[in-house]
């Protein structure tokens, strides 16, 4: 029997993925959850062929020269992949996946919350609530926005901004968007394209972030960017804190130029900026987007079976990063 491949898994993993980890593979493990210091990581790699992160795990250029000679794969379990220099990590020969698909519904049900948190400004109707500050029904209390009819803008509609515009019709929201270059008509279902992200930011009452972080789109909502959307537009983002400037959001939200903000990630998280959290039309998760047993689960298996196929069965990498 040839000895099952050792891969160094980072963090807890659903019970699901552990137990088939522990069946398929020699896991290696640090006590507890983590995220564990990278040097503790490294030296227990020592001699793995395979590496289960997610995006708690910075592997950048550096990182990744110390990583052992006897590695093979680095399969992440996120879809975001800007966590790793794949640029580094190809050139040392490694194969890095990622876990695309599978978390896609799940993102998008949370990019809803997002929408609906902010639009009907759960953050203050839920203080009154859990403070117990509740003094009665009133006309005029905690007025939000209603959606039906308002124009939602989709930067980036890739899986998850597709899916994000099928729930956002069902709401009767009109849909736009932009991308580098135009989705194909079954993507679109009839959403409109804008050829550049200005003609987007006109339209969008509210502007939904699900493109991925790279340099491209790093700060890419900043002063000027927010200074083009509808007075009073809403700022949605469920995929990568660096996206934005904060800076520039929390002025827009504080002068009212942005009407409220629905944020499930955060620049430096878990190290939010903390004027965030004081201001009322700021519906803020933490990074929970595809935080369901399902969605994790599969996240997981996915991650796996990438291991799997390559250390295993000898063949190429399913969800390989590109
Ligand atoms: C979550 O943010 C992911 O990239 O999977």
């Amino acid at each position: 029997m040839t000895a099952k491949p050792s891969i160094l898994v980072a963090r807890r993993l659903p019970d699901a993925c552990e137990a088939r980890l522990d069946a398929d593979f020699a896991p290696r493990r640090l006590p507890g959850d983590g995220p564990h210091p990278m040097p503790a990581l490294l030296a227990a790699a020592e001699g793995c062929s395979g590496m289960l992160v997610t995006l708690t795990e910075r592997l950048d250029a550096a990182t990744i020269a110390t990583l052992p000679a006897s590695l093979r794969i680095i399969a992440t379990m996120s879809v975001g992949f800007d966590h790793i220099d794949v640029g580094a990590a190809t050139a040392r020969g490694l194969a890095v996946t990622n876990t695309p698909g599978v978390l896609t519904e799940a993102t998008a049900d949370l990019t809803l919350l997002l929408i609906l948190g902010a639009a009907r400004r759960a953050t203050e109707a839920m203080a009154l609530i859990r403070e117990d500050r509740w003094g009665t029904w009133s006309p005029t209390g905690l007025l939000g926005v209603d959606l039906a009819g308002r124009r939602l803008g989709i930067l980036g509609l890739g899986r998850i901004g597709a899916a994000v515009a099928k729930r956002a019709r069902a709401f009767g929201l009109e849909i736009h968007y932009h991308n580098r270059r135009r989705a194909s008509p079954e993507q679109e279902q009839g959403a409109t394209y804008h050829d550049t992200l200005d003609r987007l930011l006109a339209v969008s009452d509210i502007l939904a972030l699900t493109a991925a972080s790279t340099p491209e789109t790093r700060n890419i909502i900043d002063h000027a960017a927010l200074a083009k959307l509808p007075p009073g537009a809403i700022l949605v983002n469920s995929a990568r804190g660096d996206l934005v400037d904060d800076d520039a959001v929390i002025e827009a939200l504080r002068t009212g130029r942005l009407f409220a903000a629905g944020l499930d990630v955060f620049r430096g998280e878990p190290a939010l900026d903390p004027r965030y959290r004081r201001l009322p039309n700021v519906f803020a998760l933490p990074h929970i987007g595809s935080a369901t047993v399902e969605t994790r689960t599969a996240m997981g298996m996915c991650a796996i079976d990438n291991l799997d196929a390559v250390l295993k069965r000898g063949t190429a990498p399913i969800t390989p990063v590109t």
